[in-house]
């Protein structure tokens, strides 16, 4: 199963994923995630992005693209993948499109997890996330099972350097500018599949559960 997992931030595409990826074993790919793994570990890829990350905007499609093009290519890959957060332009959609279309491949679903933007902003400040394990908490919609512990590994939670309240707005007004476009994109394809957001986290679940079938 190929899936493509977008929404506004905060819309809860991180929450999902992980539930997602044990549901139906296949591995979870944020590159949201792959950046900021990158950023701690100092590479240059990080360097670049984080030029980029800290204010909101995105990084620069040739740079994202090369980086999940070989991320797709690895073994764990061959049965399926979820993408969280790309594509994000419509350049990369095609881009996407272009690749799997070259090894004879196709999309199953395109998943947009619908949040209305008055949602967000208590969503993101209260966010906090495992910098190890990249699992993602609440401080009062799902909080740690014991306080600033990450359940699934123990490290500390944190707080996200993009989560201020200013760059959350930024974060909010590229998604409209450039990601919205790809609601239109995948209505075309026909792969579109729409989730309202706005349910309590297991209820968001289920209704992607039913979307994505028994497989
Ligand atoms: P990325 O890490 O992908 O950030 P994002 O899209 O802004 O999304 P978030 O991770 O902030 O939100 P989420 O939807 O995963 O929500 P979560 O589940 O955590 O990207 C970061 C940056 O990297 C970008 O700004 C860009 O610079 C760069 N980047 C990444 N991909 C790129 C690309 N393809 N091209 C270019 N640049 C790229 O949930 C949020 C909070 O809400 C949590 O606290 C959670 O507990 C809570 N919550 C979740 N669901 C619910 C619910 N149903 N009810 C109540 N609370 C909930
Ligand atoms: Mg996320
Ligand atoms: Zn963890």
């Amino acid at each position: 199963m190929k899936i493509v997992l977008f929404g506004p931030p905060g819309a809860g595409k991180g929450t999902q994923a992980k539930s997602i990826s044990n549901r139906y074993s296949i591995p979870h790919i944020s590159t949201g995630d792959i950046f900021r793994k990158n950023i701690s570990e100092n590479t240059p890829l990080g360097v670049e992005a984080k030029k980029y990350i800290d204010k909101g905007q995105l990084v620069p499609d040739e740079v994202t693209i090369n980086m999940v093009k070989d991320r797709l290519q690895e073994e764990d890959c061959q049965n399926g993948y979820l993408l969280d957060g790309f594509p994000r332009t419509v350049f990369q959609a095609e881009s996407l499109h272009d690749f799997l279309q070259e090894r004879n491949e196709v999309l199953d679903t395109a998943l947009l997890i619908q949040v209305p933007g008055e949602f967000i902003l208590e969503r993101m400040t209260g966010r906090r996330v495992c910098p190890s394990c990249g699992a993602s908490y609440h401080i009062k919609f799902n909080p740690p099972l014991e306080k600033g512990k990450c359940d699934v590994c123990g490290s500390d939670v944190i707080q996200r350097k993009d989560d201020s309240e200013e760059t959350v707005q930024e974060r909010l007004t590229v998604y409209e500018n450039q990601t919205q476009p790809l609601i239109e994109f995948y209505k075309k394809e026909g792969l579109l599949e729409v989730v309202d957001g706005t349910q309590a986290i297991n209820e968001v679940f289920e209704s992607i559960c039913d979307i994505l079938g028994s497989e």
